[in-house]
């Protein structure tokens, strides 16, 4: 089964290559040669992955998914949530986002947050959505290189290290994305003949 997945984001691509079994192949936004951006201009995750998927469903016609992921922490309510690309300021960089966080939470001893991965599938032009989702606490600074976004300031519920301090396969134990991909394909081997 060929899925367009509509993002730009190499890690991501990556990670959901490395879940997927060879019966699904995986083409990322360049390779299906869409080199728009794609907007994701509402207050939540559901409805940016609707958006998301619904616009490469519009201009491919082809069978797409998309995923929208935020980090949800409990002493911010939920910030910086489906702000979380754009948390700092409007161009995405990942050191202030991560300043901003580590600055406003400071002064909460309460650490607990998540992140939540919401996929939009478009099979066949209807849509099923799948969500995934991570406990884990923010640390006081940042340890780890690996991964992106947040990984090196949030400690997974059940690990001792950052995500920025595992491997791309310690992280996938773990992963908001990786168990709504689970569902995804649990899902679709359990559909795809019946749609
Ligand atoms: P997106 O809109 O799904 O790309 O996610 C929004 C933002 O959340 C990203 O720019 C990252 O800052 C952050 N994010 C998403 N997934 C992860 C992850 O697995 N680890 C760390 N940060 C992430």
């Amino acid at each position: 089964m060929t899925l367009i997945f509509a993002t730009n984001n190499e890690n991501k691509v990556q990670e959901i290559r490395n879940t997927l079994d060879d019966s699904f192949e995986i083409i990322s936004l360049k390779e299906a040669g869409i080199h728009q951006d794609i907007p994701e201009p509402h207050d939540t995750l559901e409805a940016n992955a609707t958006e998301k998927s619904r616009t490469i469903f519009d201009l491919k016609g082809m069978d797409c998914f998309s995923e929208d992921t935020g980090l949800e922490v409990a002493a911010l309510l939920g910030e910086p949530g489906v702000k979380s690309a754009r948390y700092a300021d409007d161009e995405p960089q990942f050191a202030d986002n991560i300043d901003k966080l580590l600055d406003k939470m400071s002064s909460h001893t309460n650490r607990n947050a998540r992140f939540r991965t919401v996929i939009s599938l478009i099979l066949n032009g209807k849509e099923h959505q799948f969500e995934g989702i991570c406990e884990g606490i923010i640390a006081y600074d940042r340890s780890g290189t690996g991964g992106f976004g947040y990984d090196p300031v949030f400690i997974p519920d059940g690990a001792t290290q950052t995500f920025g301090e595992m491997t791309m396969e310690e992280k996938k134990q773990y992963s908001h994305r990786v168990k709504a991909l689970a569902k995804l394909t649990d899902w679709l081997k359990e559909n795809k003949n019946k749609v």
